[in-house]
């Protein structure tokens, strides 16, 4: 049974959602799914833009069938050569012999790596700028490297003013048949996976997204259809502002992310005191975390939608906290930057936890630490408290400018 909705007279979503897979890359946790997007234009010549991953890929062809009705496929275009979009591209070569396949020359390349296909004769390169046209619509192709590898492009329907985005503008989350961002309830269930997913997948490519943003402001978009999550037919330039501050790294709101590694609890102790106390000095914005317990995704997330950061770490093995390490490892490979930092370590002896978190603080751009660490030893006892007042003071300043 065909799954299709329509997106103008002759766009169609062709996509599916995948529920079962745990996580995206192997890598992510995906609780709520995911879909992946493919489009087909109906015209004097018929076009898919995108296929799927494997796990849907048999909805994507019965939905091509039903579309093509007995006509052939003339064209796949190709914005994104990973395997996720891409588990189609050998089908399709194969069913339909005349079948162009439209891309850049990276990915034709890269296709070429992943797949044994003879594309010699099937492949069409293209350049920024150039158009191709179908009969009433025409397709204008716009580089974008790096957006999220280097080989990808965005596809823009000149006739319905419609942008294939590839990734950009996407999200994690399967579809319960709304796939429009107007059908859902966006920013109370959406948002934070698309800021996860942004943060994660494209987050190291902020200049390239800024670039592709540059480009779209120039054009009269109606609808952005990404490679997986919502359609946007509506609300465009809130979301866009939304990838304006995520690709600049500008914070997204003012608001402080607490997150603790602790061992026995009591470094967790001293952020749970500090948290109530900003509370108390009226703070409204905060959040705790457990590195330990909340998957480095989320807390990359939640670091680029606030503007203060409190990294409490136990000392373990000379050094930092483990899952600690790797969460600046990773602020540092999706290059976070521009946040304000508070820094609070702990250790029953040879306290060392504050110097490895700093030295990799000092190796991002624009992290500013507010104030000395807060170093303790075991716990943070009641005679300390005025030093627990004066980090909130520090805070709550910082906010206010
Ligand atoms: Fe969903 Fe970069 O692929």
């Amino acid at each position: 049974m065909q799954s299709t909705r329509k997106i103008t007279e002759d766009i169609v979503w062709v996509g599916s959602s995948d529920r079962r897979l745990e996580r995206f890359e192997n890598l992510f946790p995906i609780p709520r799914g995911i879909a992946y997007n493919a489009y087909f234009i109906e015209d004097e010549k018929t076009v898919l833009m995108d296929t799927v991953d494997e796990s849907v890929a048999r909805q994507l062809y019965e939905n091509v069938d039903y579309l093509l009705d007995g006509r052939q496929l003339d064209y796949l275009v190709v914005n994104h050569v990973e395997p996720d979009h891409c588990a189609g591209i050998v089908e399709f070569l194969s069913r339909f012999p005349d079948m162009k396949v439209v891309g850049t020359a990276k990915a034709i390349q890269i296709i070429g790596q992943f797949y044994e296909a003879d594309m010699t004769e099937r492949a069409v390169a293209v350049k920024e700028g150039e158009e191709l046209s179908l009969g009433k619509h025409t397709l204008r192709f716009y580089m974008a490297p790096m957006v999220h590898w280097p080989e990808v492009m965005m596809t823009y329907d000149v006739t319905d003013k419609t942008l294939f985005s590839a990734d950009a503008f996407g999200a994690f989350g399967a579809f319960s048949g709304s796939i429009f961002n107007d059908e859902i309830r966006f920013e109370r269930d959406w948002l934070d996976d698309a800021r996860r997913y942004y943060a994660n997948i494209v987050g190291k490519y902020g200049i390239q997204v800024q670039n592709v943003l540059k480009k779209v402001a120039l054009l009269e978009v109606e609808k952005i259809c990404p490679l997986h999550g919502p359609i946007w037919r509506s609300n465009l330039d809130w979301f866009i502002e939304k990838y304006q501050a995520w690709s600049s790294y500008r914070p997204e709101e003012k608001g402080v992310v607490l997150i603790y590694g602790s061992v026995y609890g009591n470094t967790e102790r001293a952020v749970d005191a500090l948290a109530v106390r900003l509370a108390d000095a009226g703070v409204s914005n905060l959040a705790v975390y457990d590195v330990s317990s909340t998957h480095v995704s989320e807390l990359i997330s939640e670091i680029f939608r606030c503007s203060h950061v409190v990294l409490a770490s136990a000392t373990y093995n000379a050094g930092m906290f483990p899952p600690m390490e790797n969460l600046l490892t990773d602020m540092k490979a999706l290059a976070v930057k521009n946040r304000k930092v508070v820094l609070i370590e702990n250790g029953s002896w040879a306290l060392s936890a504050g110097k490895g978190m700093a030295k990799e603080l000092e190796e991002m751009k624009e992290m500013t630490v507010l104030g000395e660490m807060l170093s303790l030893k075991s716990v943070l006892p009641r005679q300390r408290e005025e030093e627990l007042n004066q980090v909130v003071d520090q805070i709550v300043k910082s906010l206010a400018e």
